[in-house]
């Protein structure tokens, strides 16, 4: 006898923040669209009035804000107001997608292990800002993105699911950001539906992918064997 499929689960209800382009945002927006994500972005929220996404998220209808964080005196009254903008709008998953904030206990605590982020680089290496440069002044031959949990430190999160891409000769941060972002656009949904239909246990640093897919459904080149 088979077990019994267990019922699909409602769409998880995000919060998505960011600095710049959006381009990861787009990418969530295209994977609901398609039916990738079961997934509803309850908001947009840029601590940049000029971030090219709130413009990408108000032409798909999505509720766009900005909240300038200097405005506050101090980084946990920012992320008060994060809190509460996200959970005004009954926010389950805050997902970071080149949000260039440092995220303070306030955020962490109020949204435990239920905050992702994605970062340009093979974590743990690389962190903070311009990872593509510090990738090509180091000399790697690979490098790639991450998208983890986030905790109280700066990208060094349990990992979720990492995609690799090569390094070349004569890249500079512009070629290799452009490589990275390509499988950026593939993982960061990927992850967010492992989320959604509850697969994702972390167990102290490490995630446990529940029912791990064949090397042939991971829509990039990932670790690419289960337990
Ligand atoms: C992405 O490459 C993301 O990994 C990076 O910002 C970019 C945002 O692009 N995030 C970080 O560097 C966080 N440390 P987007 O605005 O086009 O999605």
């Amino acid at each position: 006898m088979t077990a019994a499929a267990s019922p699909p689960r409602p769409p998880v209800r995000l919060g998505v923040l960011i600095s710049g382009e959006g381009t990861n945002l787009q990418a969530l927006i295209d994977a609901i669209a398609r039916g990738d994500l079961a997934a509803e972005i309850r908001v947009v929220i840029s601590n940049q009035a000029a971030a090219g996404g709130l413009a990408r998220a108000r032409h798909h209808g999505i509720d766009a804000q900005v909240i300038d964080h200097r405005g506050f005196p101090s980084r946990q009254d920012f992320d008060r107001a994060l809190v509460a903008a996200l959970n005004a709008h009954g926010v389950e998953l805050v997902v970071c997608a080149g949000f260039m904030r440092l995220l303070s206990p306030v955020m962490v605590a109020a949204f435990r292990d239920r905050i992702m982020n994605i970062h340009p680089a093979l974590c743990p290496a690389f962190p903070g800002v311009d990872a593509q440069q510090q990738a090509i002044d180091y000399g790697v031959r690979f490098s790639g993105c991450t998208v983890f949990f986030v905790t109280e430190g700066v990208d060094n999160g349990p990992v979720i699911v990492q995609a690799v891409v090569p390094v070349h000769q004569d890249d500079d941060a512009a070629t290799l950001a452009a490589r990275i972002h390509a499988e950026e656009h593939r993982i960061y949904p990927w992850a967010i539906a492992l989320f959604q239909q509850g697969r994702l246990e972390i167990r102290g640093r490490r995630v446990h992918i529940r029912d791990f897919p064949a090397p042939a459904a991971i829509p990039a080149l990932i670790n690419p064997r289960s337990s």
